[in-house]
């Protein structure tokens, strides 16, 4: 396929902007038994037959366990100033309460080490999706007792790894937790809840609170959350439409935004729903942040549930008795994985949250984007990155405060219920071999990198 050349050199971006690259640890490391590691909710589920496309599972991963050295060899060949990866909390506290396993918390001390050798910024994630069997099998985030466990568990790694560590992120992307892990049941821990699913929004809000303060209390630098957002955009012009795109965008970009920024749900009839003493929480949940980080993939175009709407979004089952319905956006081209390719949907999200928030909202960092080809000449996902990068200097020429930017992601993997059959990477790994071969699109982000340094660098005279 022959793509129009791209428009010429990025802009420059400010001098400081840092570079970087995102990953998980479920999807990545594999050694799921090994070292005293406990099974997470995401180990059962992937278990159980027909769950993961094709039947793979997170024992793998990308051998990133043993790997590591060679992957952060990849990150400072290409001269990435972070790496975004995740802490397993069943690694680091095996039953999710009680005794920590040490070689667990090893692991995480030897690749922040490898990081900061190489000159490279490590941001962990505590939380991206693998829950401690024993507290899933308990209620998982239905629970409120998880949310204190979290924080215990946040102290104890924020102790170990405190000292080298620069950025933070407490939990990855509530909303798919909560949306396609308990009410749509296609992710771990596969619950069907449907709008019985709130708790598990508001535990983890409440998770994320504990854990600022924890982390705090153990001097952790700046402290952060990746929130996915997608700007819904409306389909038809009914009431029926405006009332559906209306209760996505509260469900999907609101629903953890309001109550991290203002201390507050989007709508009353959201708090009545949450469990616990909701007021109080919600001061927990405020807790101020450093910085709100942003995953963005493309719009949304929402409606009355109607005949045309997607039984089957971005791979996920639509049950027909949600109050909206989600429609097919035309016009745009598509990624492998079907998802339609939107630039400008990054600034009008970046634009959205700023006149949401005004100066309630803390500098943004862009957590993850990135984009599903298959090929190692990559031609597709550099455009999808170059036209991104655009569109996020056009937003800061508007004027927001954006002060980072990571690709997801670095190698393929195993992408959750696509098992192997999604490639996000800059990197391709041959899966039964581990062989990691860098794709077209990894030489041209190194040369963005480098440029990019060149045009903040002050010339001479
Ligand atoms: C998740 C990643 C995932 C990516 C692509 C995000 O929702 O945080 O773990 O691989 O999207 O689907």
């Amino acid at each position: 396929m022959t793509l129009p050349p791209l428009p010429g050199p990025l802009p420059a971006f400010p001098p400081g902007f840092l570079w970087g690259v995102s990953a998980s640890a479920f999807q990545t490391e594999g050694a799921a038994t090994r070292d005293g590691r406990g099974p997470s909710g995401w180990d059962e589920f992937a278990a159980q037959p027909g769950r993961i496309k094709d039947g793979s599972d997170g024992s793998l991963g990308t051998g990133f366990y043993d790997r590591y050295r060679e992957d952060v060899a990849l990150l400072a060949g290409l001269g990435a100033g972070a790496f975004r990866f995740s802490v397993s909390w069943p690694r680091v506290v095996p039953d999710g309460s009680g005794a920590v396993n040490p070689a667990g918390l090893d692991f995480y001390d030897r690749l922040v080490d490898e990081l900061c050798a190489h000159g490279i910024a490590p941001v962990p994630t505590l939380y991206h999706w693998d829950t401690p069997l024993p507290l899933e099998r308990a209620g998982g985030w239905l629970n409120r007792d998880t949310a204190h466990r979290f924080a215990d568990y946040a102290s104890t790694v924020a102790e170990r790894l405190a000292d080298r560590v620069p950025m933070w992120i407490t939990i990855n992307e509530p909303a798919e937790v909560t949306l396609l892990g308990y009410a749509l049941g296609e992710h771990a821990p596969g619950r069907k809840l449907l709008f019985d699913a709130l708790p598990a929004a508001h535990h983890q809000l409440l998770a994320h609170g504990l854990a600022v303060r924890a982390l705090r209390a153990a001097t952790a630098a700046e402290i952060g959350i990746a929130v996915s957002h997608s700007p819904v955009r409306t389909a038809g012009d009914t009431e029926e439409d405006r009332f559906g795109a209306e209760l996505y965008d509260s469900v999907y970009n609101w629903l953890f935004a309001d109550p991290l920024l203002t201390g507050a749900y989007p709508d009353e009839n959201f708090a009545a729903l949450m469990p616990g003493p909701v007021a109080e929480d919600l001061k927990v949940i405020s807790s101020p942040l450093d910085w709100y980080g942003v995953n963005y993939y493309n719009p949304t175009l929402v409606g009355a549930p109607a005949p045309e709407a997607l039984d089957s979004f971005a791979g996920f089952d639509m049950p027909g008795e949600l109050p909206f319905g989600i429609r097919q956006i035309e016009g745009y081209e598509m990624t492998d994985f079907g998802w339609p390719v939107v630039p400008e949907g990054l600034r009008d999200m970046l634009v959205g949250l700023k006149d949401r928030f005004g100066d309630r909202l803390p500098p943004i960092r862009i957590t993850e984007n990135g984009c599903g080809y298959d090929g190692i000449e990559d031609t597709r996902r550099i455009a999808f990155i170059d036209g991104h990068l655009r569109a996020l200097h056009a937003a800061m020429a508007d004027g927001i405060d954006v002060r980072a930017y990571f690709i997801w992601s670095l190698t393929d993997n195993l992408e959750w219920i696509e098992g192997y059959g999604q490639r996000f990477g800059l990197v391709h790994v041959d899966h039964p071999t581990m062989r990691r071969t860098p794709k077209d699109s990894y030489r041209w982000y190194r040369d963005v990198i480098r440029a990019q340094h060149g045009l903040s660098r002050p010339t001479a005279g």
